[in-house]
Formats: structure tokens, sequence, C-alpha cells
């Protein structure tokens, strides 16, 4: 699913008007509702129908081969205890494994022509994995039974067509994923462009998230002292509660990627400033800019709305790696922002809806119709990086189950390109973003403010069984770290509480079956279906948490106190980084997808047993020993983690 489609009407329509308007099809067969929502995720309110000459791109996403296998050949080189360990497949391979077959392409082509869609019309991706094509809203609505309207942002104003459910002909509905723009709204909200001083969540990001602001503090009131750790966080904090020292080497090719969604941009200023009180070697230095979708570091207005994330990610991730590189993946233009489809996109072209690059009126909305990025959509233009670390989150309720299965199967083909995908888990304990819950048991009814009450809310990409979700901890109030060397922390509960629960839509992994099957039988809590899906055949998370509270950030030439599981991912992605640092220097591949490993050595981390997470107008879950839905399998050790994954397997990526 693309970005907000934020122009209807004239303008994106005469930039195609060269398409010829056909009458209503013949219907052939009988139609089946192949997705459906009841009603719009919290804060959209559907406005009027869209004019019906307005033009949509249609992306019809393919059913994929061996998707069902995706899982088992993820194990083989992700579980330590395999033979294969270690053995990542090649972009190459990943394409052709799971590529739709011809049968599949031939079918949903045949019957868009029987429906009236001209053959020439009709793009296929490289990999073959979805069929795209301009339709007139009426060809659009004929041809999946539907209406469409426009949906509009309470807060934001931000514009986005969709409908409340479609259908395809019966015998396509096993060969089609799902079909947008329809029922989802995996859209980017834009900031708006105030100062946040109370510490309530800005907009920002896929469906929200950044980083929570309490106050902003003088220079003169940053601690100097690694004893105050409970009262402040600095990059030498992480460093003493984490074991990990500064980095000795910088492999070539190793770099730790970071993602943003513009309009959040960081302000080199910042940096520099951060570094000349943290990382004095380092001032000057700026992250690799990989540009998704006209992605820039450009920027008009400066606030901690737009700036505090990125600022945030760049100048913890930049200076805990030093002198590894950061690759930051600055995704979208100014005007339509992007979401995490687009960031995929780009950095792999086997799931690419744009059709080699050649076709610059192909694939709205990049080039942006609204004025902003004019070059084509960006699709496997970068290499990912080994370890990626994204701040931004959804709620799992927000999407569909095709939508957000097809978009976690990427994540395990990254997965089995040796790639580390780590997201937040959000920051409103079982409540989902902006502290929203799930209205009702149907997970289909409105949303309602989590103060309230209502059904516990999974983030998601968190409750993909295929990335690596990090909750967050503070250091516990009183605590000296120097002279406390264990049990410092807590799940966070300063300003924000860390995400995590049970997925409604993915299945439980087996790596973290028995740790979640345990948690239910030794920590049984006092709910019932009504709250949660207390099944235990469920998607549990976070995975591992990691500090989340009072990060002394520069923003805006100030300095800040951030909370926030944003906080909390970069840091642990900046520890699995310098861990594949000394992995490459051993002559040993990346350490990919970690969560077997994790699961199957609990040792490597802190155990975190205090704190909990609310929402929902309950006191959430329990931090407990062992694994539980509030700080994961607990905090990262990184001499323990390194000594392990030191002593897994030696292979090199290699075809297979
Ligand atoms: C599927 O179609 C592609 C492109 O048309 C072709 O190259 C390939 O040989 C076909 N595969 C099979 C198994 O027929
Ligand atoms: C640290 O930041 C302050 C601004 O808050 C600045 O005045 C000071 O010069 C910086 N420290 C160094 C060593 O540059
Ligand atoms: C920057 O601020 C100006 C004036 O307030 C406003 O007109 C403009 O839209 C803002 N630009 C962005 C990119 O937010
Ligand atoms: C949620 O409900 C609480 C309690 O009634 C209220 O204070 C708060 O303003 C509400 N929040 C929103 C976003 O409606
Ligand atoms: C958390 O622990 C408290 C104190 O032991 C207990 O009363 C409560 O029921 C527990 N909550 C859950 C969700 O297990
Ligand atoms: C909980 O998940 C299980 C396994 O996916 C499913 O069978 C069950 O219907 C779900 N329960 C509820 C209340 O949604
Ligand atoms: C850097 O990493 C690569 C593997 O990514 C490895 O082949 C090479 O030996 C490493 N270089 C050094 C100096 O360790």
């Amino acid at each position: 699913m693309g970005p907000a489609l934020t122009m209807f009407t004239r303008h994106i329509f005469a930039l195609v008007g060269f398409l010829v308007l056909i009458g209503a099809s013949p219907i052939l067969g009988y139609n089946v509702v192949h997705e459906k929502r009841s009603s719009a995720p919290p804060g959209w309110l559907k406005r009027e129908p869209l004019e019906k000459d307005a033009v949509l791109p249609i992306s019809i996403a393919l059913t994929q081969r061996n998707l069902d296998k995706g899982y088992e050949w993820l194990m083989d080189v992700s579980d330590p205890t395999s033979s294969k360990y270690g053995r990542h497949w090649d972009a190459a391979s990943i394409s052709s494994a799971f590529a739709p077959c011809n049968d599949t392409v031939d079918a949903v082509r045949a019957w868009l022509i029987s429906a009236g869609i001209a053959s020439e019309r009709v793009k296929q991706s490289d990999s073959r994995g979805w069929l795209k094509f301009k339709a007139s809203v009426s060809e659009a609505e004929d041809l999946f039974k539907t209406r469409y309207h426009i949906y509009e942002h309470s807060e934001t104003g931000q514009q986005h067509a969709a409908c409340e459910e479609y259908s395809v002909p019966a015998h396509m509905k096993d060969k089609i994923d799902f079909v947008t723009p329809s029922v989802h709204f995996d859209v980017k909200l834009r900031a708006r462009d105030t100062d946040n001083l109370k510490g309530s969540a800005p907009k920002r990001g896929p469906s929200g998230g950044g980083p929570k602001l309490k106050n902003w503090i003088d220079y003169s009131d940053i601690i100097k002292e690694l004893r105050d750790c409970d009262k402040q966080i600095t990059t030498w904090c992480l460093r003493v509660l984490y074991e990990f020292p500064p980095g000795r080497t910088a492999n070539a090719t190793n770099s730790f990627g970071i993602v943003e969604y513009t309009p959040e941009v960081y302000v080199p200023s910042d940096l520099d400033l951060f570094f000349k009180n943290f990382s004095t070697s380092q001032v000057g230095e700026r992250p690799t800019l990989d540009s998704i979708d006209g992605g820039s570091i450009e920027q008009a207005n400066m606030s901690f709305t737009a700036n505090g994330e990125s600022d945030l990610d760049l100048e913890y991730a930049m200076s805990l790696v030093y002198p590894q590189k950061v690759t930051l993946y600055q995704v979208g233009d100014e005007v339509e922002g992007a979401s995490f489809n687009n960031f995929l996109d780009g950095i792999d072209a086997s799931y690419c809806t744009y059709e080699g690059g050649d076709d610059p009126t192909q694939d709205a909305p990049y080039p942006d119709p609204s004025g902003g990025y004019q070059g084509p959509k960006d699709c496997g233009k970068y290499e990912p990086t080994k370890v990626i670390s994204t701040s931004y989150s959804s709620n799992e309720h927000d999407l569909t189950p095709a939508y957000e299965n097809r978009q976690c199967n990427e994540y395990m083909k990254l997965g089995l390109m040796g790639v580390s995908v780590l997201y937040s888990s959000g920051d409103y304990g079982v409540a989902g973003n902006p502290n929203q819950c799930i209205n009702g048991a149907g997970s289909d009814a409105p949303s309602q403010n989590g103060t309230l009450g209502g059904r516990f809310n999974p983030s998601f990409p968190g409750s993909c069984p295929y990335i690596t979700s990090v909750g967050a901890t503070q250091v516990k109030p009183g605590v000296d770290i120097m002279t406390t060397k264990t049990q410092q922390e807590m799940a966070c509960e300063t300003v924000i509480y860390s995400g995590g629960g049970f997925s409604n839509v993915f299945p439980l992994p087996s790596y973290q079956a028995s740790a979640v099957k345990g948690w239910f039988k030794d920590h049984p809590p006092p709910y019932t279906s009504e709250q949660f899906n207390n099944s235990q055949e469920t998607r549990g998370f976070p995975d591992i948490s990691a500090n989340g509270a009072n990060y002394v950030v520069a923003v805006d030439g100030k300095w800040a106190l951030l909370y926030g599981t944003s906080a909390s991912s970069p840091t642990l992605g900046s520890i699995l980084t310098l861990i594949n640092e000394e992995r490459f220097n051993a002559g040993k591949g990346s350490i990919g997808f970690i969560n077997p490993v994790a699961y199957a050595h609990p040792e490597v981390f802190n155990d975190i047993t205090e704190g909990n997470n609310p929402g929902c107008a309950t006191s959430g879950f329990n931090a407990t020993t062992g694994w539980d839905p509030v700080t994961g399998l607990g905090t990262p050790n990184y001499r323990k983690l390194l000594e392990l994954f030191l002593s897994l397997a030696v292979f090199e990526i290699m075809n297979v």
C-alpha cells in the first residue's frame, strides 16, 4: 500500500489523460467479499464519495509461492542448533523461491482483460508479485464491487482513499492476496508543526510514535557522573549498563541502518552539538544518506515534532557504533510522506511494485502528483544494511491480516538474507498508539480511548514473528549502576509504558513457544479473552528491551530529556551492529534474525522482573522472571551476547 492519496481529482487525472474510460463490464461468475472492515481506524472520518472520473493507482498483490515454507527456511538459517545456521540466502534466490507461479499471473490477467482492463494497461513487477494499473474510480468500483470514499484524519487533516469492503470473483480468491487502495490505512500521518512540551504523543510515522519529551534541560544540568544514570541517560550510561566498549574497528562492509519517515528529519547542527559533548571525534560526521522516494534532510521549519525522533536515533546510533558507519534511510518527500512498504520497496526489488524504473507515470504516487518529489518511485535501489532499526509503529488493528501477512513475510525474506530487523514495541503499554484500545471482543469493532478501557491493542510490525520487537526499561530510581550490578533496571514507567502483549493476527512462533507458555503457566494474568487473545496460540511481544527513559538529546539547539521505545530500538541495534563487526572480523557472516538464538539463550540477557505496562484501564502485564509481555527476555549484555554469537557458525552468505 502506498502513501496517502492526497490528490484524487483533475490533477492526477490529467497525468494519465490518455486513459479511455469504458463502461461497466459484465460480471463473470459470482463475487465473494475479499477483505472487509466495519469501521475506519480511530481518527479517520468518512467524507464524500470519490469522483467517478478520478484515477486510482491499483495494485493487486498476487499470491506468492512457498510462503508456507518461509518459517521453516528462516529457522534453518537462524536456529542455533540447525546445521544450516548462518547460511543466509542472496536476493536472487529469494526472488525465485517466492515469486507467484505463472498460472496465477495468467489467470488474474485474464480476469482483468475480460473485465475490460486492456492488457497493455496492466504492468507486472519484476518479481511478478504485483499487477499494477491505473483505473478510474468507476472502473475500480465495478471491478471490485465497492464504493470508494475520501477519509480525512481528524487531527492532521490528511486525506486517504478507501472503501469498507471489496469483492473479487470466487475463482480469483486464492490467487489474490489483496488489492490497494481498499480497506487499508497504512498511510503516513503528517506531523503537526508544534513544539510538544506536555509529553503527549506527537503524531508521525506510518501511524504515529516518536519519543516523548518531558522537559527541556539546561546544559549546566546535564549530568557528568555515571552514578546519576537513574536520572539521565547518556552514551556512557548505556555502555556501563550493557557492558559494551566503544567500537574499535570500522569494517567498511558494516553499517547500521536507521529508518526515518519525512517530514521527520535530523538537524546537522544538533548532531555536532551532541558530538561536542559526548563523542568529540565525530564532530562534522554525518550518516550516509540513502534517500528513498525523495527523502531529503532539508527542512523548512525546526520543531521537536519534526526533529526529535531523527536527532535521538542518529545521535545515539552514530555515537554508540563509532567508528562504524550509520546509514540513514530517509523515506518519502515533504508533501506526501511514505509508509513501511515504500521503505521495503526501496531496499528490495522483489517486493517493489515498480516496473524497473522506466515509466515514471506508471507508479503514482511517486512522482508525487501533489508537487513534491518528481523522480520515479525507488525500487531495490539500496542494499539493506545488516541491522535495521525503525522507531515508528502502527496498530495491528488499523490494517488487515492479509496486508500484515504480506509485509510480515517481507521481514522473513530480510531475515533469510541475514538482516536483523528491529522495531520499537510502542509507548502505551497494552494500549495502541496513541493510547487507543479496541472496542469489544470482535477484532474489527471501532477502537476507543484507552483511558476508558477496551481490548488490548497490539502494535504492528511488533506482532510480526519475523522482526525483533524492542520494549523499554529504565534504571530503577536511586540505583547507582556503578555499585549495583544486578537488577539495575525495571520496566519503563516514566512518561511512557513499554508496548507489549499478544497478537490477534499472528500465530505463536515455535522459537518462543516454551517462553510464552511458561509465562502463562507461572504468571497467569487475571484477564480473560475479553482483554486479549489468551489462547496461548498467538505471538507475544516484545522480544527484548533496552533503556528508554531520560535520554539526553540535542534537539533544535537545545537539550531535552526523551522517553520511549523509540530510544530502545536504536540502542539494541547499535549493540547488534558491534557484534556483527566482531563476527565479520572473525570471518563469519552477519547474525541475521536473532530471535531463535535469543529465546534459546535467555542467559545472555538481564532479566527484568519489576514494573508493568498499564493501558486500557488495566495495570497491564507485570515484568516477571523469564520472558514477559512487557520487557521480553530482558536487556542485552553485550559481553555475553558476543561470546555466544562468536561461538556460532562460520558460514558466509551463499547461494542456495
Ligand atoms: C513463467 O513466465 C516467465 C516470464 O514469462 C518465463 O520466463 C518462465 O519460463 C515461466 N516459467 C514457467 C515455469 O513456465
Ligand atoms: C556542549 O553543549 C553546550 C551547549 O549546550 C555548549 O555550550 C558546549 O560548548 C558543548 N561542549 C563542548 C565541549 O563543546
Ligand atoms: C514552515 O512554516 C511556514 C510558516 O509557518 C509554513 O507556511 C510552512 O508550511 C512550513 N513548512 C513545512 C514543511 O512544515
Ligand atoms: C480520553 O478519556 C479521558 C478520560 O475521560 C479524557 O481525559 C481524555 O481527554 C480522552 N482523550 C481523548 C484523546 O479523547
Ligand atoms: C501483577 O502483580 C501484582 C502484585 O503481585 C498482582 O496483584 C497482579 O495481579 C499482577 N498482574 C498481572 C497482570 O499478572
Ligand atoms: C485467539 O487466537 C486463536 C489462534 O489464532 C484463534 O483460534 C482464536 O479464535 C483467537 N481468539 C479470539 C478471542 O480472537
Ligand atoms: C570485513 O568484513 C568482511 C565480511 O563482511 C570480511 O570478509 C573482511 O575480512 C572484514 N575485514 C576485516 C579487516 O576484518
